[in-house]
């Protein structure tokens, strides 16, 4: 079959970084980050239009200048075991971090969504951006990079190894004979490594898809070189064309260097298109929502959540930029670097750096359902992504985009017109991992 694209839905709900306009739009309900109905309500149009998954994105640090949609929202899993009752075909990505966690005890949460859902759970790895959040978890300093994807990589790979604990036939239940359980399917994992021990087993058998699907996010190399040796999907900023090729080749010559097949990973980018009834109405629309997010002390403060959540209203707006790149070093020093470059080779103050950071730039992915759909074929032809993770303004945003652009991508033979699978795996066509103790024995056995 030839490649297909895949789309997920990311709910913002009244607004993440850079949509500081968004929760005064009258779409959108003042509560709609803590209200379960919108999540379902967002969950099941994107089943209707049979996109991939619901990605749901998540941090655990805050202070009162953080996005409206940062100061006030429900927990990951929470909100997807509760919209994993409301869909069938769905899959339910949700965002939880390996630096503050544990692996036994978020290994047994994922695992109880995948069977919530009959196989529809997938786990987005990421290490934290905000350094903040090592103070809730009793660590003065945020772990450096090393530290923490180190971390990240055996968490996952414990994670694995717990979620392998029950082979597939562990339970014959068989009455007659009085046997629930078969002991020799039943495996402690008695890990221990740099960063965890954990014995096992899970109390928690296997869902239909084998395992919850990997995903990951962070550009730096080592975050590159964690999702090419783990992951099975990859949400990526997206940027330019040329980025994004730039991106997506390295991250499928890096995978194929580790032994796996460069299809095992699909790279989501992200996308916020704006559809309207020709691409001079969109770029308008496109403008508006600029100017309704255009707030200089927003900018500012999402400036400084880069850098530690610093403040940097303590400094003269109209001097050079200060010198902060030490409080960038743990938390999104990828980011951060390209912000300190550009602002030393353009010699920018820090009221031209606060502008920029959320200036306006205009996106690919606008204009009317043709224009839009030609540039995701484009992009898609392009070797730029094998999925799109889609940010919408508002209802109506994506109502357009569904059923302007959705039948487009169909009509090409771009994107579906019936679900392949009920798993996430089947539907991202992922192979179901086997049990590596059903794996080995087969082999013992020849
Ligand atoms: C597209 C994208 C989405 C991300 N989403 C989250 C998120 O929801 N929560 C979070 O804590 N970090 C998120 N991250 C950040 C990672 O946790 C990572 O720590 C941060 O980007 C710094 O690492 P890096 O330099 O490898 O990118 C995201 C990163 C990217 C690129």
């Amino acid at each position: 079959m030839s490649r297909r694209l895949h789309l997920a839905l990311h709910p913002y709900g009244v607004g993440g970084p850079g949509q500081h306009g968004l929760w005064k739009d009258p779409g959108v309900a003042k509560n709609a980050s803590i209200d379960i109905n919108y999540y379902i309500q967002q969950a099941q149009a994107a089943e209707h239009a049979l996109f991939d998954a619901l990605f749901v994105v998540d941090s655990q640090f805050i202070n009162s200048t953080y996005p409206s949609h940062y100061l006030n929202r429900l927990e990951p899993l929470t909100l997807l075991s509760a919209v994993a009752t409301h869909t069938k075909h769905l899959g339910l990505v949700g965002t939880a971090s390996s630096t503050y966690n544990s692996p036994f005890n978020l290994a047994r949460r994922f695992a109880s969504l995948d069977h919530i859902s009959s196989g529809r759970a997938g786990w987005n790895v990421v290490t934290s951006f905000d350094t903040g959040t090592s103070r809730n978890y009793g660590l003065d300093e945020h772990l450096d990079y090393a530290t923490r994807y180190g971390r990240a990589l055996e968490f996952v790979q414990v994670a694995r190894g717990l979620w392998d604990s029950y082979e597939d036939d562990a339970f014959p239940a068989d009455v007659e004979r009085g046997v629930f359980l078969d002991p020799s399917r039943l495996h402690a994992l008695d890990h221990e490594g740099e960063h965890f021990k954990v014995a096992g087993p899970l109390n928690l058998s296997r869902s239909p898809q084998g395992q919850p699907v990997i995903f990951q996010a962070g550009v730096s190399p080592e975050g590159r070189d964690l999702a090419a040796r783990v992951a099975e999907g990859i949400y990526a900023p997206g940027g330019t064309l040329e980025q994004a090729r730039e991106y997506y080749a390295d991250i499928k010559k890096r995978t194929a260097a580790y032994g796996r097949d460069p299809e095992h990973i699909k790279v989501f980018i992200h996308g916020g298109p704006i559809v309207g009834a020709t691409d001079e109405e969109a770029r308008r629309r496109e403008r508006e929502i600029f100017e309704e997010d255009n707030d200089f002390a927003s900018n500012l403060a999402l400036l400084g959540r880069s850098f530690g959540a610093y403040d940097f209203s303590v400094h003269d707006l109209d001097a050079p930029f200060p010198d902060v790149a030490h409080l960038a070093e743990k938390g999104g020093r990828t980011g951060a670097a390209k912000i300190i470059e550009r602002a030393k080779a353009e010699n920018l103050t820090l009221r031209q750096v606060a502008d920029s950071v959320n200036s306006f730039r205009a996106s690919p992915f606008v204009g009317a359902p043709e224009t839009v759909a030609d540039t995701i074929e484009q992009w898609f032809d392009a070797g730029t992504l094998d999925g799109i993770n889609l940010a919408f303004r508002n209802n109506d945003d994506l109502n357009r985009f569904v059923d302007g652009v959705v039948p487009l991508l169909q009509k090409r033979g771009l994107f579906r017109t019936e679900y392949e699978a009920d798993t996430l795996r089947g539907n991202l066509g992922l192979p179901v991992p086997g049990n590596r103790h059903t794996v080995e024995r087969e082999r013992a056995n020849g």
